[in-house]
């Protein structure tokens, strides 16, 4: 494996340039090679079975495209298959964003009661939960399923006035329970932040857990020997299974600057798949193609 390869990340949509951010930020000199998945999104509503198909598909796709290593950016995807891609591709680290997320909340918590804004399959799996007591057994956590805010995202509506009321409703459970530390389950969140904070007000800490992942992708990096040389120059890939211009246009006003070529690829998945998936997206996915 090259030092020079890139690291693969990987989400249903656009959230995942959230992780992206975060990791360039923290590893300029890293390439990343980055896939959203948008003729399947929302996972979040999707069963456990599927998500873990399409997460292990992709991550084969990442490696062999040349990844060094693999960050879900996708709490539905590190809560349903992170174990299983684990054990079947050995040879490379490949990490989730949910330990890294459970780790920063406890450290600010303080003790307190733990919310978590997450999507719906990301609540009934419970991941939150199970990572959260297991670190810290008599630590309080509160779920709250936020089946609307992806496609608010997906669909360039995060400074709206539906986006500000889908918030309002789903933190008011959490805020009314105590919490004072509130986590953002699901990669798409960071970009309601504006709508978020104006809600909880300034005294809750909202942990975005991209920051951490992106330090312990760093650390994983840097204790393998595979940080890229200081010197490097950078070459990102991104591709989407939806519409590339969509993906572009989208991706670049959420992260603020331009994103460059966005190519599609199928990962592997049969060509009639996406075509008949494409054409019945209306009824079963919410993007624009
Ligand atoms: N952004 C992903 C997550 O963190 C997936 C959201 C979705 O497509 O429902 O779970």
């Amino acid at each position: 494996m090259k030092i020079n390869a890139p690291v693969g990340i990987f989400d249903s949509g656009v959230g995942g340039l959230t992780v992206v951010k975060r990791v360039l930020e923290k590893l300029p000199n890293e390439s990343a090679l980055y896939l959203g998945d948008q003729i399947h999104v929302p996972y979040g509503e999707r069963t456990a079975d599927e998500i873990r198909a399409f997460a292990l598909g992709i991550t084969d796709f990442l490696i062999r495209g040349g990844a060094k290593m693999v960050i879900m950016a996708c709490n539905m995807s590190s809560a349903v298959a992170l174990e299983t891609a684990v054990e079947r591709f050995p040879r490379i680290p490949i990490i989730g964003v949910i330990e890294a997320g459970a780790r920063a909340a406890l450290h600010t918590a303080h003790g307190g009661t733990i919310g978590v804004l997450a999507t719906t399959g990301t609540v009934n799996s419970g991941a939150y939960t199970n990572i959260l007591t297991s670190l810290t057994p008599d630590v309080r956590v509160i779920q709250q399923a936020c089946p609307r805010f992806v496609t608010i995202v997906e669909s360039d509506m995060c400074d709206t006035a539906e986006a500000d009321d889908a918030v309002r409703e789903y933190v008011e459970p959490l805020l009314s329970a105590g919490c004072r530390t509130i986590v953002l389950g699901c990669t798409h969140y960071p970009f309601l932040m504006r709508a978020i904070r104006a809600a909880v007000g300034p005294d809750v800490t909202i942990i975005d857990p991209a920051e951490e992942t992106a330090i312990e992708a760093a650390n994983i990096l840097f204790d393998a020997g595979m940080l890229n040389s200081p010197h490097a120059e950078p070459a990102h890939a991104c591709f989407t299974t939806g519409s590339p211009s969509q993906f572009a246009d989208l991706g670049g006003r959420l992260i603020g600057r331009p994103m460059g070529e966005v190519q599609k690829t199928t990962w592997g998945i049969e060509l009639q798949e996406i075509a008949w998936q494409e054409k019945t997206a209306g009824q079963t996915t919410r993007f624009a193609l």
